[in-house]
């Protein structure tokens, strides 16, 4: 059912967090004008420098609202030199913490090349893909392997001997992210840009790990279920190569957590760098969409760094939203960012320095807030 008004939670977090979600408030308020908002955000602090300050990561009513959300919109954690005393960055609990907390299974990431956008190599602007050969969403596992919490060390006479990270994959956490991987190729309105054929590529090390065969397995059982999807299957380290070459081949890719993490940030390159990159954490109960970036402490403070990436998680968001609550309200909006977002890209007026432009992270906002002044739903 549609909703009057949504609650959406804001964690802008550490560094450039904070900078790039005003800009995102900015574009919701600027597709909200005209009329009631249909949201309604609510902001919490928490993060790294947070816990600093105050040695909690966030308050507990920021924990206590994330759980009833409708959605979650982060900026990004972490800050160089402030950890917990487990060890782990400080400022987990808003990102490692929600996707274990809330069971947000599935994280997923776009990586699409829009006309107008150069792709940042050796220092210099090229245009190295054609745009209409990057086009692909890579799903990640979001709660378990090398993440899950069994992380140990051995300590003797005061001396670390022995550091031990358990790499968990389980039937179920893989059944539902892979689940979620063939939705997306079935409801995606296109196939591989090769081909269009609608294609789920495995990635895995399965020649060399049991948890990687235990995951292709399951891979082939729920593949069974969607005959006109085709499998497709890729060892992670051929994988980055292909990627690479090849990347009009790749439709829906699904992926163990360690390896998703590594190619997503490896795949950003293809759609022009991390500046562009965002990704959405799902599970049946919660979504939370950030931009992939992180913190960035270099460019923190400078209003530099490019929204884009924030913008495209709100749009994500606002799909997920659209579609859960079968708003089609809510989906109109998103498609008016999304037109929005690709009209400025392929103009060029909105171009950030990582764009091989000079505009600072407001006026970005401040142009793609125009852009969606000009379409209209
Ligand atoms: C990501 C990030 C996180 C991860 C960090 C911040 C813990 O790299 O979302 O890809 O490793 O998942
Ligand atoms: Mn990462």
């Amino acid at each position: 059912m549609s909703r009057s008004t949504y609650d959406i939670v804001v964690l802008p977090g550490d560094g450039t967090g904070p900078e790039v979600v005003r800009e995102g408030e900015k574009i919701l308020t600027a597709l909200a004008e005209g009329g009631p908002a249909p949201w309604r955000l609510r902001s919490f602090p928490g993060g790294a420098q947070y816990y600093q300050k105050t040695g909690r990561e966030w308050e507990p009513e920021a924990e206590a609202a994330t759980q009833t959300a409708d959605a979650i919109l982060l900026g990004a954690v972490g800050w160089p030199g402030i950890s917990l005393p487990s060890g782990d960055i400080a400022g987990a609990a808003l990102v490692l913490g929600l996707r274990q907390r809330l069971d947000l299974y599935a994280n997923v990431r776009p990586c699409r090349l829009y006309p107008g956008v150069q792709h940042r190599i050796s220092g210099t602007f090229k245009q190295v893909w054609e745009p209409k050969s990057v086009d692909m969403v890579i799903v990640r596992e979001n709660t378990e392997d090398l993440y899950a919490p069994f992380h140990g060390r051995l300590r003797r006479a005061e001396e670390t001997e022995l550091a031990i990270d358990t790499r968990v994959i389980t039937r179920k956490g893989s059944e539902r992210v892979i689940r979620t991987a063939f939705e997306i190729a079935q409801r995606r309105d296109r196939g591989a840009p090769e081909d269009g054929v609608r294609r789920v590529t495995c990635v895995d090390k399965s020649n060399v790990m049991e948890g990687c065969r235990f995951f292709r397995e399951t891979f082939d059982r729920v593949a069974a279920e969607y005959s006109g999807i085709e499998r497709d299957y890729a060892y992670v380290d051929a994988f980055t190569q292909w990627i690479v070459r090849n990347p009009e081949h790749f439709n829906v890719v699904v992926a163990t957590n360690m390896m998703g993490d590594i190619i997503t940030d490896l795949a950003s390159v293809l759609q022009g760098g991390m500046g562009l990159a965002a990704g959405g954490n799902i599970g049946d109960g919660h979504g939370m969409f950030e931009p992939v970036h992180g913190s960035s402490p270099k460019y923190a403070g400078r209003n530099q760094v490019n929204p884009f990436a924030t913008f495209f998680a709100v749009e994500m968001m606002l799909r997920w939203l659209g579609d859960r609550h079968q708003d089609a309200g809510l989906i109109g909006q998103a498609e008016r960012l999304e037109k929005a977002l690709a009209g400025s890209l392929a103009d060029g007026r909105a171009r950030s320095y990582d764009q091989g432009g000079h505009a600072t992270t407001s006026e970005v906002g401040d142009r793609v807030a125009e852009a969606i002044r000009g379409v209209r739903s």
